[in-house]
């Protein structure tokens, strides 16, 4: 439709996307192949039939399995530039990636494959296809404190190149509050401050992730809908909210798409989002996650326009860049 055609045409920013939520099957196949791992599936079909998840921690099992394929800095470096190579497609011009460190340094797997695998083919993405980028260290909140300090500590010599930390896995039972230490030192170390809240947790959690760490946006925050002063709190603020439509669907945040809270959010004034969060697990990439959540929600142009304008907004970009691609 034109719609479609018009959401495809609008240059976009992406927020929220866990660079190992965009391991395709074929890739996951071709790094165990090459890496001699075994999995436990024979053919790409089973593997995508796997992917049906009836909550978070569900599909962070099969996330967390899946991701053992990833060996070396090649891998990593593969991973990366062939989602910059797939959101180029779409029109994307910039994105902040979120990496989850422990994830693969609990393998064995050294910080530094991880890491200069990811930002060399940041680099080289943006020589490629103009895509700026940002990466952000996401600590694993079932882990502990402790584990979380210890990652930040073997991320120093990258200071300078991480623009901050997040905080993700398993919502409930691990609050915020769980990180107000590490969460202030990284904010005393320059770091920008991001914190899934309000996904499965209450908004209780939202509030900590305001109050105690401090966010400088939050991820999701789809809950944050059940608490009216909480509402208006983030409208005056500002404060972006990384929404995730496709996965809010195959997490059974939402049970269908057409009851999606997103139009709900942008008509109380919010400042949100659309993002794809692990597009190879949730069925589709940025410009996916806005055509299925226009088409279900009926959203005007208007609606499309404002949504990309806050990613732009919500981005770390500088003014000149933003021009440029706006
Ligand atoms: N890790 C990757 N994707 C996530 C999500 N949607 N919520 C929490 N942790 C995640
Ligand atoms: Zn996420």
């Amino acid at each position: 439709t034109q719609l479609h055609e018009f959401i495809k045409s609008l240059p976009k920013a992406e927020l929220h996307l866990h660079i190992e939520g965009s391991l395709e099957p074929e890739q996951m196949f071709e790094m165990a192949r090459r890496n001699g791992i075994a999995l436990p599936y024979s053919t790409v079909d089973d593997i995508r039939t796997a992917y049906a998840f009836g909550n978070l921690q569900e599909f962070l099992d099969l996330y967390y399995a899946g991701m053992s394929v990833l060996q070396t800095r090649q891998d990593f470096y593969d991973l990366t530039y062939a989602y910059l190579q797939r959101i180029h497609a779409d029109n994307c011009r910039h994105v902040e990636i979120f990496f989850d460190a422990q994830a693969h340094t609990e393998r064995g797997i050294a910080f530094a494959d991880v890491i200069e695998g990811i930002l060399n083919a940041l680099e080289q993405g943006e020589a490629d296809f103009g895509i700026t980028s940002h990466l952000i260290l996401s600590f694993l909140r079932h882990l502990s404190e402790e584990d979380a300090f210890k990652t930040l500590e073997q991320a120093e010599p990258y200071y300078d190149r991480l623009l901050g930390v997040g905080l993700d896995s398993s919502e409930m039972g691990h609050p915020p509050s769980k990180f107000e230490r590490v969460f202030a030192k990284s904010n005393a170390l320059g770091l920008k401050l991001f914190a899934h809240a309000g996904e499965e947790g209450p908004p209780i959690y939202v509030y900590e992730a305001l109050d105690i760490l401090k966010v400088d946006r939050i991820d999701h925050g789809n809950r944050s809908l059940e608490d009216d002063a909480l509402v208006n709190r983030l409208v005056s603020e500002g404060m972006t909210l990384t929404v995730c439509p496709l996965s809010n669907l195959k997490l059974c945040v939402v049970d269908d798409l057409k009851n999606h809270p997103l139009k709900t959010m942008l008509d109380l004034g919010l400042a949100v989002t659309v993002n794809s969060d692990d597009p190879s697990y949730f069925g589709g990439y940025i410009n996916d996650n806005y055509i299925r959540i226009a088409d279900a929600l009926d959203l005007s142009k208007d609606d499309i326009v404002k949504l990309v304008k806050n990613g732009f907004d919500g981005a770390y970009m500088s003014d000149a860049r933003k021009c440029e691609v706006m």
